[in-house]
């Protein structure tokens, strides 16, 4: 029984890598249901049992990385580009505000012709009319001035997933020209300025081994992040990893369940990786601790082109399906999706 390690993680917020290694090798169904049902009651202890749910606008699948997981990695030229308009993505702002929505997520490759200019004009724009919404990005790696910039127009949050805390393993997924310290930088760029910031990882991507997951844990938990995105890797037929498996639902869940102990008023989505590779996957990641939910709000005609992985789920549904479904899937675990902008209680109080 590792109840033990789990009351440490509990109480120190953190462990040694050599622990982490110990839970994520040996739990059980047992300890496994322990740490869950902790995890459970220190997110209702912060959040109840509210669930936040944020419209997820992928506005952009064109890309200038070459990542060797993604399926809009700019080799893949099977993929079918395109770019919303600014309109497009207002119109989309339009449904979701209707919708209920109080947080919106700008998510796109690293697309070059949405440069500052463009960028800043979409965000102020979105906040002019939206101002009782947060305005999250999800835009990759730009310049100190280029997150500067946007968070003076308006940005409230970033999301920049770190994929791996180890540089050896970082070059396995990536091509020489990105680097993990790159990406580091970046992320204390973004909290530097003010940014609530996301960071993130796949879990069992080509060549992750438990050690690197712990890395990962440490990197968490001393970063801090107010947002902690994991999902499973989902391989793609058009990218070098498309004969590699896909990771594990049970690890996922069970490293959701540890980032909840490490950081308790962290903001976890149940994700739509998840969600595609087990039918009630964001219900089981809400269960482990994960306590965000984020509808894809792209208009239907793309939607079946922003395609990271094979398989995504609700790439034929409306914004309001999805919507509406998730707000039963949520009530049937006994949670209840919140209409406001949720905010990290790390920046809303003095905790
Ligand atoms: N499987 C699962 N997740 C993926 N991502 C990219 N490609 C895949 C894949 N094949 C994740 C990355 C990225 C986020 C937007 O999606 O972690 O940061
Ligand atoms: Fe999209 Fe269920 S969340 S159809």
């Amino acid at each position: 029984m590792l109840k033990l390690l789990i009351d440490k993680l509990e109480n120190e917020n953190r462990l040694t890598k050599e622990e982490f290694a110990i839970l994520i090798d040996n739990a059980t169904e047992e300890d496994r249901q322990y740490l869950f049902s902790k995890a459970r009651k220190i997110k209702e202890r912060y959040f109840g049992n509210k669930i936040y749910i944020r419209g997820l606008i992928e506005f952009t699948n064109y890309c200038k990385n070459d990542c060797y997981y993604c399926g809009i990695r700019r080799s893949n030229k099977e993929a079918e580009r395109y770019r919303l308009t600014k309109d497009d993505i207002l119109s989309c702002c339009e449904t979701g505000y209707s919708l209920g929505f109080r947080t919106f997520v700008l998510q796109g490759g690293e697309d070059p012709y949405f440069n500052d200019e463009r960028m800043t004009d979409i965000v102020s724009s979105i906040k002019e009319r939206y101002s009782d919404c947060a305005l999250t990005l999800s835009l990759g790696e730009r310049s100190y001035e280029s997150y500067k910039a946007l968070y003076e127009a308006g940005a409230d949050r970033y999301l920049l997933r770190h994929e791996t805390a180890d540089s050896g393993h970082y070059s396995k997924l990536h091509p020489e020209e990105m680097l993990l310290s790159t990406r580091k930088e970046a992320l204390y760029a973004l909290k530097e300025i003010g940014y609530q910031v996301g960071t993130g990882f796949m879990v069992g991507s080509p060549y992750q081994t438990t050690e690197h997951i712990c890395t990962d844990l440490e990197f968490i938990a001393d970063f801090k992040p107010h947002m902690v995105g994991i999902g499973p890797f989902i391989p793609h037929h058009n990218t070098p990893f498309k004969d590699f498996k896909a990771g594990s639902v049970e690890l996922t869940l069970l490293l959701i369940g540890i980032i909840r102990l490490m950081l308790p008023c962290c903001l976890i989505p149940a994700t739509t990786a998840l969600g595609t590779l087990a039918a009630t996957g964001r219900e089981m990641g809400v269960l482990a601790g994960a306590n965000v939910v984020m509808p894809n709000l792209s208009p239907s005609t793309v939607r079946n082109k922003y395609l990271l992985y094979d398989n995504k789920i609700c790439t034929g549904d409306e914004a309001a399906e999805c919507r509406m479904c998730l707000e039963r899937r949520m009530n049937s675990i006994g949670s209840v999706i919140a209409v406001d902008r949720g905010d990290s209680p790390l920046v809303t109080s003095s905790i």
